[in-house]
């Protein structure tokens, strides 16, 4: 597989990028997803927050952070006071990764090429946005964002010096829908964001 390069244009416009993330072929997850959902927010975000990749309703609305885990995301920003509309919200990898399993769409996590066939659209929007912090939300964007070889159950909560920005990693919001203690999970999450927070000035 070619990689994503070949289809990112040489932009600093943020719907040109969208645009042209539509017609991607970089990795095969463009031929059974529905749609590319790519990042959203303003281009003069302080802080980019990045996921995974889309689930089953980003993949049908077209947009990140819809669905469940982004329910519980837009909770936890409120609890911790960060006002969701100023953030910029995107993902490592921006097709869905799905099996089927009868009528249902089962997540499947990204590999490593996907990761890496992917990563220029996620260059491309934060050589836009320019942002002080970002803030990877669990493991895969960890890895993809800090350092392959991070562990987010021993390095959540620190912030990172990056040379361009920032980085903070904590849990995916997934993570904590599916934590044993959901309350446990779902307060240390929140503790992550008011971090965040604190480092967001
Ligand atoms: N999980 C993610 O990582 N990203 C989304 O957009 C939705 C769920
Ligand atoms: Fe392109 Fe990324 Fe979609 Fe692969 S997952 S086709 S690299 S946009």
């Amino acid at each position: 597989a070619p990689g994503a390069e070949e289809f990112v244009p040489d932009t600093t416009d943020l719907a040109t990028l969208r645009e042209a993330s539509c017609g991607c072929r970089g990795c095969d997850l463009y031929r059974h997803a529905t749609q590319t959902v790519f990042g959203e927010g303003p281009a003069d975000a302080t802080v980019v927050m990045v996921g995974e990749q889309p689930g089953d309703q980003e993949d049908q609305q077209g947009h990140p952070f819809v669905g469940p885990a982004g329910h519980l995301l837009d909770r936890a920003l409120a609890d911790a006071e960060i006002d969701r509309d100023t953030v910029y919200l995107t993902n490592a990898v921006k097709h869905f990764k799905f099996t089927e399993r009868g009528k249902r769409r089962i997540h499947k996590a990204p590999g490593r090429t996907e990761i890496v066939a992917c990563s220029a659209w996620m260059a491309a929007e934060l050589a836009v946005v320019r942002p002080k912090l970002v803030v990877c939300l669990g493991a895969i964007a960890a890895q993809a964002v800090i350092d392959p070889a991070f562990k987010v159950s021993q390095q959540r909560g620190q912030v990172v010096s990056m040379p361009d920005y920032r980085a903070i990693a904590t849990v995916h919001p997934s993570a904590v829908l599916r934590a044993p203690d959901r309350t446990e999970a779902y307060a240390a999450f929140v503790e992550d964001m008011k971090k965040v927070r604190a480092a967001m000035t």
